[in-house]
């Protein structure tokens, strides 16, 4: 079933779209799916290479700037191309854009982990050869891009030519009208050298201002009969010509090698030299059986099953095959807004790592989880000095958009003053806890991260008339901004002061020493803690009485509501046809806010005012960020609303194969991507992590006969089988365990149980 995206589109803007959706990474490196030989002169490609975290520093310039706005922003650099090759057959060069394309079809293996695009190819002069370029990125070698090229010459042909070329003089894309992608800055680069030392040569590449350097050495190896091979270098590139004879079926493989300063120190050349030569003597078969290998480990926890939808099931693996090409899987990276796949948001990371990407990590492999979690902890000084330039006197305030931990939100309103990222850092670290019951790390590094946290809140955060306030912030709706007492922000925050609060009782227990040091490196005063719980305590959620809703903060029912029905397709999303004060005026929300704080902090409403809410707010939601709608579906499948939780899964699982959002060509919606794992685990499994222990509440839309997926929980791997009549679980690791199923305490020893 459905192991295989696939594809023959030729124009140019499913051309676009295809370059993101056929990109291959392996969360250090990533490459669109660009074609290798180029296109028509007159057609637009976003052609990239990007190394997870590589980035530059630009100034951010302003109209008017104030107080505490970032100077600067840190920016993903697309770095050298090295996937370019050209082939000719005697003289005429190949192009899906000449002569006649008598087959094509573009594949990519998500079980197997490599792109493949095959053409049966006339050129103008009647030459006729099948072509066939195959691309992997390893996850086993996280430094390696291959691609191998096969010819099979289909009618008489003299001469084969095959050019390879490694370019470092690129630049990144830009979009002046887009506030999604990068207006300016597009040159980041310069070339420090270019070399060919025996059969290797290559690019070394220097950002502008931050100073990495990106090595890529490559080698070419080639079957068939050559005639000749020669090289030739410029300022900025190098090229290396292979001359075949046309009589007999030929084959070229391409081994890249990147390395960076940011992971491989300095001598980033030699690094990349070095680690080229020592996979000389490995061949393309070894690469894909590793790959095949680290892959069936994958999904053998990691892949969800439904029956009776092969294009659903088709989206569902495409999205987890996407979370793991873009994950850093070195405590120097994350997974950005877009993953390796484009340039939208510029590489950043965002809150939408900890709510929406990291979960799946969590469940079914914490060690990614973990690593996500040490770089963010490796951001915490940095989120400290935030704080205090935003005139807090203590706590860490994470910055909304980021990649070495600086501020690169240049729009304050629904940018920096988002203070909840760092409420959503916190709940990732708890539910790490929770899901593992890793006690070492919430010493190690748990415990300080809330606190430190938590003291933001008591800083931002005031008690009047005996509640505590947090004003003047801007919860996830991305369209309604700077209010007073959000109820997703409040309510995440009041989570942060508990755990900080029981974090370091449990560090306290377990380690009467540790709390000590811990103690003396956070400065904690004695009533700092109480301090926590008595704002958590005292927390203030907005209710409206007339409607029995949580408000979404002070005002925001006061407001006119926006007609939405009135309101034509082609002014969606509004952020692109409306001032944000129009906006900011009216009860209209990009995306799950209130909603979405109903899924993470179920029990901090009762379940006829989430109802209520949920009414109130789906009708007032455009959904204009794809982060909107796996929170939709979760709560629409806990209210029983069957067939809008159905509804709003759908427009997850294929957002990005059908570019539904319309700019998948700029990089994948990766938030969205884990939308569907929870869509799927928590919202038809109704899966959720709590102190209590782990609770499912399966509901299978009518539409399947069966829903199957895996998860981790406490060192158990437990295997869920729903059907429509019953729902099965087996516990293929670890001890018996007990677990609630629609609230009903049961035990799960080593065979199935069926509920
Ligand atoms: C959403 C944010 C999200 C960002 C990056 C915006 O459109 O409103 O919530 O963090 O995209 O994905």
């Amino acid at each position: 079933m459905s192991w295989k995206i696939t594809s023959n589109a030729q124009d140019q803007s499913q051309l676009l779209v295809d370059e993101s959706l056929f990109s291959q990474g392996n969360g250090y490196l990533g490459v669109r799916g660009n074609f290798e030989e180029g296109y028509a002169k007159d057609m637009k490609s976003i052609r990239g290479t990007y190394i997870n975290a590589f980035h530059d520093i630009v100034p951010i310039e302003y109209g008017e700037k104030l107080f505490g706005f970032p100077d600067t922003q840190q920016k993903l650099v697309n770095v050298m191309d090295t996937q370019s090759i050209q082939v000719s057959l005697d003289g005429e060069v190949f192009s899906l854009f000449t002569g006649d394309v008598l087959d094509y079809k573009r594949l990519l293996h998500m079980d197997k982990g490599y792109a493949e695009r095959t053409v049966h190819w006339r050129s103008p002069g009647g030459k006729e050869a099948e072509i066939t370029f195959n691309r992997l990125i390893s996850f086993v070698h996280k430094e390696l891009f291959v691609q191998w090229i096969e010819i099979k010459p289909l009618s008489e042909i003299e001469e084969i030519h095959v050019e390879s070329s490694i370019n470092g003089g690129v630049t990144n894309y830009v979009d002046a009208d887009d506030p999604r992608v990068a207006s300016g800055h597009a040159k980041r680069l310069h070339v420090t050298d270019v070399f060919t030392e025996g059969d290797v040569s290559g690019v070394v590449d220097e950002t502008e201002v931050s100073q990495l350097q990106a090595a890529a050495a490559v080698t070419l190896r080639a079957a068939g009969s050559v005639i000749d091979r020669g090289s030739s270098s410029d300022a900025e590139s190098v090229r290396e010509t292979l001359r075949f004879s046309g009589d007999q079926p030929i084959m070229v493989e391409k081994w890249t090698v990147f390395t960076d300063t940011y992971r491989h120190g300095d001598e980033v050349k030699h690094e990349a030299i070095t680690r080229l030569k020592g996979l000389s003597e490995t061949s393309i078969e070894h690469i894909l059986t590793g790959q095949q290998s680290y892959l069936d480990e994958f999904w053998k926890t990691a892949d969800i099953q439904i029956s009776g939808d092969d294009l659903l099931q088709e989206g569902i693996r495409f999205n987890l095959y996407q979370l793991l090409q873009s994950v850093g899987k070195d405590p120097k990276s994350n997974i950005a807004a877009k993953g390796l796949s484009g340039e939208g948001y510029e590489g950043h990371y965002f809150w939408d790592t900890e709510i929406y990407m990291y979960p799946p990590f969590l469940m079914t492999d914490p060690a990614i989880a973990k690593n996500l979690l040490l770089h963010r902890f490796s951001l915490l000084d940095a989120a400290k000095d935030r704080a205090k330039e935003m005139g807090h006197r203590q706590g860490a305030l994470f910055p909304w958009r980021t990649i070495t931990g600086g501020e690169c939100s240049a729009f304050f309103p629904a940018g920096s003053a988002q203070y909840h990222i760092s409420a959503d850092i916190a709940y990732s670290f708890i539910h790490y806890y929770l899901t593992t019951g890793d006690r070492s790390f919430m010493i190690s590094h748990g415990a300080e991260l809330l606190v430190e946290t938590a003291r933001l809140w008591i800083d931002a955060g005031h008690m009047k008339d005996d509640q505590f306030r947090i004003d003047d912030v801007t919860g996830p709706d991305e369209y309604t901004c700077i209010v007073n007492n959000n109820y997703y922000t409040n309510s995440m925050a009041k989570y942060n002061l508990e755990w900080a609060v029981k974090a370091m009782a449990i560090v306290k227990e377990d380690d009467p020493s540790s709390y000590e040091s811990l103690v003396r490196k956070l400065g904690l005063e004695g009533q700092e803690l109480d301090q926590f719980q008595a704002a958590a305590m005292k927390m203030y959620y907005p209710y409206d009485d007339t409607l029995g809703i949580q408000a979404q903060d002070d005002t925001f029912l006061n407001k006119q509501v926006w007609d939405l029905e009135k309101t034509p397709k082609e002014e969606f999303p509004l952020l692109l046809h409306y001032h944000p004060l129009t906006l900011y005026r009216y009860q209209v929300c990009k995306q799950a806010d209130t909603v979405l704080s109903y899924f993470l902090l179920e029990d901090e409403a009762d379940e006829e005012t989430i109802r209520r809410s949920y009414d109130y707010y789906e009708k007032v939601t455009t959904h204009d960020s794809s982060l909107s709608y796996c929170v939709f579906s979760i709560m629409a499948a806990k209210l029983g609303y069957e067939n809008k939780a159905y509804h709003y899964f759908i427009e997850t699982a294929r957002l990005d194969l059908d570019n539904t959002h319309k700019n998948t060509k700029d990089g994948l919606h990766m938030a969205n991507m884990g939308g569907t794992w929870l869509a799927l685990v928590s919202g038809f499994g109704g899966m959720r992590v709590k102190e209590t222990g782990l609770h499912f509440a399966p509901r299978l839309p009518k539409e399947w006969d069966e829903l199957r997926f895996h998860i981790r929980y406490h060192d158990r791997l437990i295997a869920i089988d729903m059907t429509t009549n019953q729902t099965e679980y087996t516990l293929l690791e670890g001890e018996p365990l007990h677990f609630f199923h629609h609230g009903e305490e049961l035990e799960l020893v080593s065979t199935a149980i069926k509920h």
